[in-house]
């Protein structure tokens, strides 16, 4: 996909095009992302955000130099001052403001999950087929880790054959009170289900989710959980989902082929020994973690590279994961049927 810069903006005395985005959302991810476009990605401005809460969304405008505050997310998508929107606000939202974004023919950086149901996400298919072109990017970043692209770089040189199996660990040290059981599939979980769509190059066709003793520490959600996932040729992989894990954010991958085994552990370089101890320290959350990745994720969609997850990779997220859903629920084995891809997206 190629989103063409407006030759009619130019960046402060560089003479390079500025891509003039608007937020609609500025929480964690809102304001992390302003703080990214703003200072570590070129060619890009915050010029126009929006969020329900008219405090938060002022903040991250002052943080981000002359940005506008809306008052109406809708008038933000039209407004001739913005070239493109980054949407950050609430699952169940994101469905209308892709859609709008759509309707006015403006690229879309839309945080994951596409929309939480597969008829949210089938309708925004339907609306990018008709426009006839890709607009929409999904916010799946662990496509941009430097970790997972060599990941996937090795499998694809053969460095240790035909890929068997795939280990993935994935915990948070705490989640809110309450949380549904599934949104550890939908929330969390969804991650590595893109990655192991996007590393094998190949469908899930099958899935299984166990729910161990859940821990006392998880206030009555089923946490952790274990997923088991078939691809269309056969590679298993496992996913452990804790996110009451309490010593903080890890997230860790195995591959495991026929001549050799790959490891993604992505600790930070920085070891203590001290007292008898080797130790490193773990981040509170994804966002140090993944820091590289959302800079890399923002610059290839201010770019229009294309090289992030497409509104069918969005669709197809959530397509397995309300099947993981369904697992969860009934403890049985579910298959899964994808639709064909359409054209657009092949
Ligand atoms: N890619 C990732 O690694 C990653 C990580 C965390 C969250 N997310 C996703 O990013 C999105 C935001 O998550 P967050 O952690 O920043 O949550 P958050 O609660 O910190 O922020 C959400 C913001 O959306 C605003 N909001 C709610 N309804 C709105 C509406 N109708 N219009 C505009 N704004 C509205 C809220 O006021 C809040 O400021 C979610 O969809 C979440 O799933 C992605």
């Amino acid at each position: 996909m190629t989103m063409t810069l407006d030759p009619r903006h130019s960046g402060a005395g560089t003479g390079q095009a500025v891509r003039r985005v608007g937020i609609i959302g500025t929480g964690i991810m809102g304001a992390d992302h302003a703080r990214l476009l703003t200072g570590a990605v070129s060619g890009a401005a915050v010029a126009g955000v929006f969020d329900l809460d008219a405090e938060r969304s002022a903040g991250v405008a002052a943080a981000s130099g002359d940005a506008r505050v809306f008052a109406d997310p809708y008038a933000l998508i039209t407004d001739d001052g913005i070239d493109a929107v980054l949407v950050a606000s609430s699952d169940a939202t994101h469905e209308d403001y892709v859609l709008a974004c759509l309707a006015v023919g403006k690229p879309v950086l839309c945080e994951k999950p596409l929309a939480p149901t597969v008829d949210g996400c089938a309708r925004i298919l339907e609306a990018e087929q008709r426009h006839g072109s890709r607009l929409v990017t999904v916010g799946f970043m662990r496509r941009f880790d430097p970790g997972y692209t060599d990941l996937r770089q090795l499998l694809a040189e053969g460095a240790i054959g035909a890929p068997l199996m795939v280990h993935h660990v994935h915990r948070n040290p705490a989640a809110v009170p309450g949380l549904p059981s599934s949104a550890l599939i939908t929330n969390s979980a969804v991650h590595e289900l893109d990655i192991i769509r996007w590393l094998l190059a190949e469908e899930i066709v099958e899935v299984a989710v166990h729910a161990p003793r859940p821990s006392g520490q998880a206030g009555g959600t089923q946490d952790p959980q274990l997923l088991i996932l078939r691809t269309a040729s056969g590679v298993l992989s496992d996913v452990e989902i804790f996110v009451n894990a309490r010593y903080g954010y890890e997230v860790r991958c195995e591959l495991v082929g026929e001549t050799g085994t790959v490891t993604l552990d992505a600790p930070p370089p920085t070891l203590l020994r001290r007292s008898g101890v080797a130790a490193r320290d773990f981040p509170g959350d994804w966002r140090p973690r993944f820091a590289e990745a959302y800079r890399r994720e923002l610059q290839d969609w201010i770019d229009g590279t294309g090289g992030g997850a497409t509104a069918w990779d969005g669709f197809a997220a959530t397509f397995v994961a309300q099947a993981c859903v369904a697992a969860l629920e009934s403890g049985e084995r579910h298959s899964v049927s994808l639709p064909r891809t359409p054209e657009l997206y092949s």
